[in-house]
């Protein structure tokens, strides 16, 4: 039987991360996630803080913590706040962590046993207003490619090629500004990328077609362009510490020690285990039984040249049988009115700041149904109050609340027996069948709009239903037709919980806590159609509290003043 891992970017520690992060890879996984264990397979989804490196030294020295404790902090706030946006994950490690540094320094230790690594003395920029030497993201200037003026010594956010700092014309400090920057010699140690290019070529290849092209596309521009060797350590105190004689003081690259969070932080999870049983190994390693594994990878298109590239460069050079990605899902950006959104500016929506207004379902819903599949897209208040108002309120829970009024006033709270099913449900069923199989198909192919829109659909079928059927008018002169038509209508309640878990899990929740046997639905089959006329009578339906609220202008308003447009 097929096991599924999945991974999500790991955020990095150095502050909440905002909507356009959450959609790019850790929401749209959870969708995944929750919706394959509804198909009753074997999920495992992993994700960590990604701990290391520069940024995470600068986020704490401005909050004035040792760069340790401000790591330990923003973990625990980025663990809760994903907790409740209702981010399934079976493990959130700490790329800080123990396993981690084992992790990183045995594939260092492979890759050079295997030949892929080299010492080599290069001259790097030290900065010396800064007093240290400059990390590549913290060194802009302009793209020697493109010709972007703010492009980071690592990479170009414009084009997306990976650079080093001494390419870039005009370079400055990015911390200070400062141009006093001078080359200064240090020993490094480089993955000799180059001499994978070809097994990686083949590999890539062989994923175009099945991967979005967005993702081969990139990977592919970039073993076109040839593969530079690639340095991974660096000059600073904080990170994954390089075990070799000369290297004292130094630490892997952030890059390099961050997608192997994605084993380490399964290992920590079976680790976790109090009886010992689970098998990290089992997941990742061909030798071990990871032959059954499908793995899916979730990203920002900006992450793809290191998932595509890096990690398995690293994974294929260590020569032992890692197991690869067999499906990378990539993200273009969420923008905010058209501009990006900010961390280091505090510019758009962040994960605190949504939960603050409203529960995370509504975010959920409007970012999974928005999100930045083919295109970037951008988040307006508009928009949100547009989707939260038609399809939650309008929509979902106008049906359920529909329902819960004329069961709770005509039947006082009871499932209602009697009536025969007539030619109007047999043709739901049908209906409710090719949109459950449209649904599945979407999700399967990780499409999440479409599957947003399927959603959309089922949702709307409950209330065209009983616009066909008028139990409040039938009550009057049929009650046997009234009671079937509740019914089924409470039967189309269920379904609706059972399926939306994977978009709104807390209202799922809500809505199957109003019904019993619930739990009776299982997988995500078309013939969970059917289930709709299936609904024991004489059961209690609790009513449920207001589902969602309606956002009206005013509230709109005040939020786009608060956040800015
Ligand atoms: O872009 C980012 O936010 C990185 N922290 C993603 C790392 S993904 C993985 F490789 F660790
Ligand atoms: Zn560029």
């Amino acid at each position: 039987m097929t096991r599924y891992l999945i991974t999500s970017a790991l955020p990095y520690i150095n502050g909440v991360k905002h909507l356009g992060n959450l959609v790019g890879s850790m929401l749209p996984a959870d969708v995944s996630a929750r919706y394959l264990r509804l198909r009753g397979e074997e999920v495992l989804y992993i994700c960590a803080t990604d701990e290391h490196g520069t940024p995470a030294e600068l986020a704490a020295r401005d909050a004035g913590l040792d760069v340790a404790e401000f790591c330990r902090i923003n973990h625990e706030v980025q663990r809760d706040l994903g907790e409740r946006f209702g981010l399934s994950f079976d493990h959130f490690g700490r790329t800080s962590n123990p396993a981690n540094h084992e992790l990183t320094q045995h594939f260092a230790a492979r890759l050079d046993a295997e030949g892929y690594l080299e010492e080599r003395v290069i001259r790097q920029i030290y900065s010396n207003a800064d007093g240290r030497f400059l990390p590549d993201r913290y060194i802009q200037g302009t793209c020697p490619y493109c010709g972007f003026e703010k492009a980071r010594g690592d990479q170009c956010e414009n084009c997306t090629r990976q650079l080093d700092p001494t390419m870039l014309l005009s370079p400055r400090s990015a911390i200070t500004g400062s141009t006093d920057l001078e080359e200064r010699e240090s020993r490094h140690l480089y993955l000799l990328q180059s001499r994978l290019s070809d097994r990686l070529r083949e590999w890539l290849e062989s994923k175009v077609g099945d991967w979005p092209t967005l993702a081969t596309s990139i990977g592919l521009k970039w073993l076109d362009e040839g593969l530079d060797d690639r340095g991974i350590t660096r000059d600073l105190s904080w990170g994954v510490p390089v075990d070799r004689p000369g290297f004292e003081g130094k630490v892997f690259y952030v890059w390099f020690d961050a997608p192997i969070g994605y084993i380490s932080a399964t290992r920590e999870w079976a680790e976790a285990a109090p009886d010992g049983q689970r098998d990290w190994e089992s997941w990742w390693r061909l030798d071990r039984g990871a032959d059954d594994v499908v793995y899916t990878e979730f990203m920002a298109k900006d992450n793809v040249p290191f998932h595509t590239v890096g990690f398995p460069a690293t994974l294929i050079g260590s020569g032992e049988p890692w197991r690869l990605v067999d499906r990378l899902k990539s993200f273009n950006w969420l923008n905010y009115y058209g501009g990006k959104f900010s961390t280091s500016e505090h510019r758009g929506v962040f994960m605190g700041d949504a939960l603050e207004l409203l529960d995370a379902d509504y975010w959920r819903w409007y970012l999974m149904a928005n999100a930045p599949e083919s295109d970037d897209t951008s988040f307006t208040w508009e928009q949100f109050a547009e989707a939260v108002n038609k399809d939650l309120v309008g929509t979902l829970g106008n049906f359920v609340n529909r329902c819960a009024v004329q069961v709770t006033r005509h039947f006082d709270g009871v499932v209602p027996s009697g009536g025969e099913v007539g030619d109007e449900e047999r043709a739901l069923v049908e209906r409710l069948g090719v949109i459950v199989n449209e649904y599945n198909g979407f999700l399967d192919g990780l499409e999440f709009r479409k599957a947003a829109q399927a959603l959309r659909a089922l949702w709307a079928e409950g209330n065209v239903y009983l616009e066909a059927r008028e139990p409040w008018r039938a009550i009057k002169s049929d009650r046997d037709l009234a009671a079937m038509t509740l019914r089924t209508a409470l039967g189309v309640v269920r379904l609706h919980a059972h399926l939306s878990s994977p978009f709104i899990p807390s209202t799922s929740e809500r809505i199957a806590a109003t019904l019993p046997d619930t739990s009776e639905l299982l997988g995500v089959g078309p013939e969970l159609a059917t289930s709709v006329l299936d609904l024991d009578p004489g059961a209690r339906f609790v009513a449920p509290d207001l589902l969602f609220q309606k956002l009206d202008d005013d509230l709109v308003a005040s939020w786009e003043k608060r956040f800015g447009s």
